[in-house]
């Protein structure tokens, strides 16, 4: 079997491909990234002394260059991860969430459908349903109300990889997650800024007055999911991938405050995310009922793996801060760096 691997070299994509190659030997990992500054190749070479997995450095959205890999490689899926993925980021400026998120989806669904591919798993999100009131839980069949350019491009991929399904019969599979942490995340993402942060006994910002809540998902327990839905899932389906336990961001702060035995005066509450959701809340009923999928990791474990991770990976840390993420963050962020 021949896989395409896009957003290889991001957060969820070296995780899974760390999981996945040394697993799957039968499987051929064919990765694709735009190496923005969000993909590093670095995270995947020691991985490329394997025979399963290979690396092409393109966009999303370069046809030319996708329609000559996919004549050559005879795929059977795709795994879409490649986004732009920074919601903060995707309130200053959308233009490459347009391209990117849709456009690029599009471009890769009708080259996808072009060559037969077998399953197309578009990896989607949370977000795309917008806040959710309490006590309430969505499952996927809930309307979808994105709240922020980022929600909004993903929404629409996913809208249009149900039109490929609908019209032309591509065997697309949706999977919908809830946030992320572990290794490997971009420090612009709340975990590692805080960890980063407070090992460096610098504040830690919280947006708003801290109550807004999320699921928090450690990403092996996701990548379990989506090599789930890889064999299993149904075409034309949606998948939502969530720990049914929401928290909220002052909560998380205090914890890893706690597990990095920092104090709490670290805190500071800054202004608030523009249009900041207030809580989303999802049911994983289908994935666990159809699939017996569940998550394994609780938050406590999974967030001491993941501070020791940083802490010994000081480095890789050092290494988010390229030129343009610097000049970036100059810009638009102020001191929060
Ligand atoms: P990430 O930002 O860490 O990685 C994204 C990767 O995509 C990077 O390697 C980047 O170089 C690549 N990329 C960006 N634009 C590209 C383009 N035009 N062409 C080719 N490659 C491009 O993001 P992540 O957290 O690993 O997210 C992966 C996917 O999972 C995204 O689709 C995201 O929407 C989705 N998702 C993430 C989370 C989360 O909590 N991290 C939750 C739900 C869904
Ligand atoms: O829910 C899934 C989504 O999770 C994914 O689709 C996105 O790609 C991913 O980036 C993530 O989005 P969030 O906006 O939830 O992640 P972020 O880490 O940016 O923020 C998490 C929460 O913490 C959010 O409520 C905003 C808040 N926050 C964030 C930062 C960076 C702060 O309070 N302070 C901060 O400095």
């Amino acid at each position: 079997m021949k896989i395409l691997i896009t957003g290889a070299a991001g957060f969820i994509g070296t995780n899974f491909l760390k999981y996945a190659v040394p697993r799957y030997k039968d499987i051929f990992f064919y990765c694709y990234d735009k190496l923005t500054y969000a993909g590093r190749l670095s995270n995947l070479v020691p991985l490329l002394v394997n025979d399963n997995i290979k690396f092409t450095k393109g966009d999303l959205t370069d046809c030319d260059l996708l329609t000559a890999i996919f004549s050559k490689e005879n795929f059977d899926a795709v795994i879409n991860f490649a986004a732009e993925t920074h919601v903060d980021k995707s309130l200053i400026c959308c233009d490459q969430f347009i391209k990117t998120n849709i456009l690029g989806t599009q471009i890769l669904l009708q080259i996808s459908n072009d060559f037969n591919i077998k399953k197309f798993l578009q990896i989607s999100t949370d977000e795309v349903y917008g806040p959710v009131d309490y006590p309430h839980r969505l499952n996927e069949a809930a309307c979808l109300k994105p709240s922020n350019p980022y929600a909004i491009s993903k929404a629409s991929a996913d809208l249009i990889c149900l039109s490929y399904f609908r019209s032309y019969n591509l065997p697309v599979v949706i999977t919908r997650s809830c946030n992320n942490y572990g290794p490997y995340q971009f420090i612009e993402k709340q975990i590692p800024l805080m960890i980063y942060r407070a090992m460096n006994n610098k504040y830690l910002p919280v947006y708003g007055n801290g109550s807004n809540i999320r699921e928090r998902i450690h990403v092996e327990d996701n990548i379990r999911a989506i090599l789930v839905l890889l064999e299993k899932g149904k075409a034309g389906e949606i998948y939502n991938v969530s720990t049914g336990i929401g928290i909220s961001n002052i909560d998380l702060v205090r914890i890893l405050l706690k597990r990095l035995n920092k104090p709490e005066s670290l805190i500071r509450f800054v202004k608030d995310r523009i249009n900041h959701d207030k809580r989303y809340a999802m049911n994983s009923n289908k994935i666990k009922k159809e699939f017996n999928w569940k998550p394994e990791i609780d938050l406590e474990e999974g967030i001491d793996t993941t501070i020791e991770w940083y802490m010994n990976n000081y480095e890789w840390i050092k290494g988010c801060f390229t030129e343009e993420f610097n000049l970036f963050i100059e810009t638009n962020y102020g001191e929060l760096f």
